[in-house]
């Protein structure tokens, strides 16, 4: 099994909320005027941010009372998106400190303290009772867990019967090397791509019932897209972006990907499943 500390080195990033605080000035907002929507671009660490979180919520039909569980939450920003925009109390789960302190920071400007809130752990070993959560979502996490049986058992643990998963990860589409470094990986040593099929079966053992499996490709090319032509027109990234996260190798993380999935070797795909 993999060492989780190569997983969190890889992520770790002291200087983030000062990098973050930066892009706020130059955006000309504070810590006091910053909205959800201003730190979406730098808070939602998955392809296609934002409009990727609302096309798989939509599809998750929770309810407003529902408890939630963001697994490996990142900053939390797709947490505050849901509890901000449908009224849930929803608890995030990270192995990175430095993204659970900075996403808990980002939480309280934007005063979603009371229904938002993020705890360092790993996702294999939950400090979670079973059955205390209505609904969970794990975004671009999965490819950094190789032991995706373990993974599926405790969240089915921690489920009640009757609640909705939803899955959004980089899988394996097809045989192809990948060039590293990636956004999730500095090397091979930590990726652990598995193709859809893998998923389903494995959700299924674990005790889900696999209602639907959509590949974005298409979707994200088109974001990528967008993103280069914004970056030519601008001579350069935003002042909040996920460059932020990724460090000086953002631009090749960025290559590498977006060439794998124009190869058709990987591609972001959602699952939604519901455990039975
Ligand atoms: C690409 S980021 C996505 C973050 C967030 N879900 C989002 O979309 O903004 C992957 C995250 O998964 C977390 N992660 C990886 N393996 C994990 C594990 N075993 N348990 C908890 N979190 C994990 C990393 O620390 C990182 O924050």
């Amino acid at each position: 099994m993999v060492d989780e500390r190569i997983v969190s080195g890889h992520y770790k990033h002291d200087q983030l909320l000062d990098l973050i605080k930066n892009g706020l000035r130059e955006i000309g907002k504070s810590i006091d005027s910053v909205t959800i929507e201003d730190l979406a671009p730098v808070d939602e660490f998955h392809i296609g941010g934002r409009t990727a979180t609302e096309h798989l919520v939509q599809q998750l039909g929770f309810g407003a009372s529902d408890i939630l569980l963001d697994i490996g939450c990142g900053l939390g920003g797709a947490s505050r998106f849901i509890a901000k925009n449908y009224g849930n109390s929803v608890t995030g789960i990270d192995l990175t400190d430095d993204f659970v302190s900075v996403g808990n920071t980002l939480t309280n400007w934007v005063g979603l303290d009371q229904s938002v809130s993020l705890r360092q752990g790993s996702a294999l070993s939950m400090p979670f009772d079973d059955a205390m959560f209505d609904g969970a979502y794990m975004l671009h996490v999965g490819m950094n867990i190789e032991s995706k049986d373990i993974l599926f058992s405790e969240i089915s643990r921690v489920l009640k019967p009757g609640s909705r998963f939803g899955i959004y990860d980089v899988m394996r589409m097809s045989e192809g090397a990948l060039t590293y470094p990636v956004p999730w990986a500095s090397e091979e040593n930590s990726s652990f791509l598995a193709a859809p099929e893998v998923y389903s079966a494995l959700l299924e053992s674990a005790g889900f019932r696999v209602e639907c499996v959509n590949n974005r490709k298409e979707f994200a090319l088109k974001f990528f897209d967008t993103l280069k032509q914004k970056s030519s027109a601008n001579d350069g990234p935003p002042p909040l972006g996920l460059h932020l996260l990724m460090k000086s190798t953002a631009p090749l993380k960025f290559k590498n990907m977006i060439e794998g999935i124009t190869r058709g070797y990987i591609s972001p795909v959602e699952i939604v499943a519901t455990k039975i």
